[in-house]
């Protein structure tokens, strides 16, 4: 394989399967053939690994990185413990489980000169990063590009701009970042984000436990859902700098620095499958009923967490996306339920069609573990009543964080004075109907 052909480019490369191979130079002949580890790599780089998986883990599942770069990841000082900010970890002991349904409002302005990591505000999670299980939810909104760079071991990290683009150097390349994008930090990857407008809010899903993949299709067939092609791998791209630079690592909860004499962005070329990537949600092909009533929201799953469990996810990543509702006799917002599953929503942009209001971008809702919700009155009443054409929802982009244990508030989400207080009052009013005849 030639030089060139090695290379991939933004927009051609995709994760098949998200087991196969990708490979990038930003200097032709950086990779060497043949060899992971030749005894010496090409252009007197170093080669390293980086294991997102036990390394025996099966092929399926099996994620690493070969990486070729100016210094080895070794060559670092010593790291000192920094202050944690907003951010929390899991175990989430600091509140009490709440069986509540909670919505917050969007984030308040941040302080002038806040990056993206110091932006970072946990709202919750479940699960412990330490046994590798469970998820931590995030809001993010800041000001400033990020002069230091950041690496989490503690999970991967999925992020979702509600507000603002964002270009995240990575080890890897850069990715470019937009709303209605959602992008992944694989667990260990260094990066630092650049900001594209003055401002950026969203909201991050920091998973402990396996890696994120496309979920199984069953009788949907080879197609659907979202498409491996439209997941997109950087090119490699390097950051040749001597000098300080800040280097932080959230290990086991806590923040912790050293100063580099170099940037850690130094990768030349790469080859594996531990690698970050944006998708497009607007690319989601979105499956639903043509006959009769819906099926159940996973049909909207963009990417899973399996757990030990078949079908049983740590969490589900769910886009609600622009779709048609065709549904003969059917009620068509999302219906009254309760679910074992507990669920963290956010609104990208536009509205959601089971909530007439209070529902807004930036903002989020958290219906754990079997409490009870669905659409609120004003919905339920329209609903019930509306004449079923064919009808397109395209207004709207709103996302779940779908996890199998409930999510346990930090005190700042727990007292915030974005948490709106009469939530509840949505179902309030919802009419009895019944007669017995
Ligand atoms: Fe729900």
């Amino acid at each position: 394989m030639s030089g060139d052909a090695r290379k991939t480019a933004e927009g051609l490369s995709y994760l098949t399967g998200f087991g196969n191979e990708h490979a990038s130079e930003a200097v032709p002949g950086a990779l060497p053939e043949g060899r992971n580890s030749p005894q010496r790599a090409p252009l007197g780089l170093y080669a390293e690994q980086l294991s997102g998986t036990a390394f025996t883990e099966p092929r399926a599942h099996n994620r690493r990185s070969w990486l070729y770069r100016i210094r080895p990841s070794a060559a670092h000082p010593a790291f000192t413990r920094t202050g944690n900010g907003a951010i929390r970890t899991a175990p989430f002991t600091e509140t009490v489980p709440d069986p509540n349904r909670l919505r917050w409002n969007p984030l308040p302005e941040p302080a002038a000169g806040t990056d993206f990591l110091a932006g970072l505000w946990t709202l919750g999670g479940n699960g412990d990063a330490t046994q590798r299980s469970g998820i931590a939810v995030h809001l993010y909104h800041a000001n400033s590009s990020m002069q230091r760079v950041f690496s989490d071991a503690d999970g991967e990290l999925l992020i979702v701009p509600e507000r603002g683009g964002l270009l995240l150097h990575t080890e890897f390349g850069r990715l470019h970042v937009e709303p209605a994008h959602v992008a992944l930090i694989p667990r260990g990857v260094r990066f630092r984000v650049e900001l594209l407008d003055e401002s950026a809010r969203g909201y991050v899903c920091e998973n402990y436990g396996a890696p994120f993949q496309l979920p199984d299709l069953g009788p949907i067939g080879a197609n659907g859902l979202a498409n491996a092609r439209d997941f997109r791998a950087p090119v490699a791209a390097y950051e040749d700098v001597e000098g300080p630079v800040e280097v932080v690592n959230k290990f086991c909860g806590n923040l912790w620095t050293a100063t580099y004499d170099h940037s850690p962005l130094d990768v030349v070329a790469w080859h594996g499958n531990h690698v970050p990537y944006v998708y497009d949600l607007r690319r989601f092909n979105v499956i639903g009923t043509i006959s009769y009533d819906h099926p159940d929201p996973s049909v909207f799953t963009v990417l899973t967490s399996p757990s030990d469990t078949p079908g049983l996810a740590g969490v589900d990543f769910v886009v609600f996306a622009p779709r048609w509702l065709v549904g003969e006799d059917t009620f068509r917002p999302p219906y009254f339920h309760r679910n074992v599953m507990s669920e963290y929503m956010g609104l990208i942009e536009g509205a959601y069609d089971a909530k007439a209001e209070g529902f807004v971008p930036g903002g989020g809702s958290l219906h754990n573990m079997m409490s009870a919700h669905g659409p609120d009155r004003e919905t339920f009443d329209r609903a019930s009543a509306a004449e079923l054409r064919p009808q397109k929802i395209d207004d709207g982009l709103a996302f779940m964080f779908e996890t199998r244990w409930p999510v346990t508030l930090t005190p700042q989400a727990a007292g915030a004075d974005q948490l709106q207080q009469r939530y509840d009052d949505v179902w309030q009013g919802l009419q009895r109907h019944f007669r017995a005849r």
